[in-house]
């Protein structure tokens, strides 16, 4: 048996030696370890030989096996590397010379800043959704008040579709509807308060310079229930904005005009620069404008099929929409709101470590 063993490792690894490719070396795996195998001729011999013989020829033939299988991976790596090593130096399109800080992906700063958003919120028991961004002039306009003919539709020119009525969502609030009709069932049999925020892409027909593009971002939140008040609205706004900056930020609210809400506010926080003193980045009047928001017009609660007629206040909320593009300049002191968009890498790459 000792010779035996002795002959076929001999031959085992001269084959061994010749094998260039994956699929010979499959089989000489199958011509030593399968069923018909050398290995296994073995094992019948094994139950020829004399019982005084067997523990020890046993034992020669699974250690012959051992060697064997691990004698097979250690081939099969060294081809896979040097399959491996082929093809790198066969392919063309990999630039060595590209500096590497560029090799890396990152995610955009716009990303970023949702995805902490959406993290804070989430926190706070807001549900995030999602929405189209093909939306139709009745969801943009009509569901938030801004009926055919308002003045207030001229703010927001956007991109028109000739069919089905159909634009690119200059905001947003487009998704109101669709959300106060989702979570009104639960809040009316439940009395779960509809707490949801969405993020989205919006477009307006806008002069490109660099603090306006026709492509940006928001993030809408909502808040309904009864008795939702100013104060609710105020609480949230202060909580989350904190969170962002990583700091107790102060906020004061102004009145501002939208058709969706009654009464309308601007937020401003404290310039986070100077602390309120006056610096150029809050142009010296120590308030940044961040975030227009308000109590819900009680036409869009109706649309939205909360309110009835009966009662066009039993429930009460606020809405916001944070200019996410907006804050993600802020908070990385972006001043050209175009790299944004622009694809250039050696710009967007900046923001992996901050
Ligand atoms: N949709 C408004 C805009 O884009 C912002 C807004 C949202 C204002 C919610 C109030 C409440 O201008």
């Amino acid at each position: 048996m000792k010779e035996r063993i002795e002959s076929l490792k001999k031959e085992f690894e001269q084959k061994l030696s010749q094998v260039r490719e994956l699929q010979n070396l499959e089989d000489l795996r199958l011509s030593f370890m399968s069923k018909k195998g050398a290995i296994q001729d073995l094992m019948k011999e094994l139950s020829r030989i004399p019982n005084e013989q067997k523990k020890e020829a046993g034992a020669m033939i699974n250690s012959f096996k051992q060697e064997v299988t691990a004698r097979f991976e250690e081939k099969k790596e060294e081809l896979n590397r040097a399959a491996e090593k082929l093809l790198i130096e066969s392919t063309e399109s990999y630039d060595e010379s590209m500096p590497s800080d560029l090799l890396c992906g990152s995610y955009h700063p716009i990303t970023l800043v949702q995805r902490e958003l959406e993290d804070i919120f989430e926190s706070m028991g807001f549900d995030v959704e999602d929405y189209k961004e093909i939306v139709t002039d009745f969801e943009c306009f009509e569901a938030v008040n801004i009926p055919k003919f308002h003045p207030a539709r001229d703010m927001q020119d956007t991109y028109y579709i000739s069919a089905k009525n159909q634009l690119l969502k200059s905001h947003t609030s487009a998704a109101q509807n669709a959300i106060l009709r989702k979570y009104g069932d639960r809040l009316k049999k439940e009395g779960r308060p509809i707490r949801a925020v969405f993020p989205g892409r919006c477009f307006r027909n806008e002069a490109i310079d660099a603090s306006h593009e026709n492509t940006f971002f928001q993030m809408e939140g909502v808040m309904v229930d009864k008795d939702i008040s100013i104060s609710n609205l105020i609480y949230f706004m202060k909580t989350m904005l904190s969170e962002v900056f990583g700091r107790e930020v102060t906020v004061r609210l102004r009145p501002g005009f939208f058709p969706f809400v009654e009464p309308g506010f601007e937020l401003d926080i404290q310039c986070l620069n100077c602390g309120g003193s006056g610096c150029p980045t809050c142009k010296n009047s120590g308030w940044l404008e961040l975030c227009p928001c308000g109590m819900i017009h009680p036409n869009v609660l109706k649309l939205g099929g909360i309110n009835t007629d009966e009662d066009l206040f039993e429930y009460t909320g606020f809405a916001f929409g944070l200019g996410l593009t907006r804050l993600a300049m802020m908070k990385y002191g972006v001043s050209d709101i175009r790299v944004f968009n622009e694809g250039d890498l050696s710009a967007l790459c900046q923001f992996v470590s901050k």
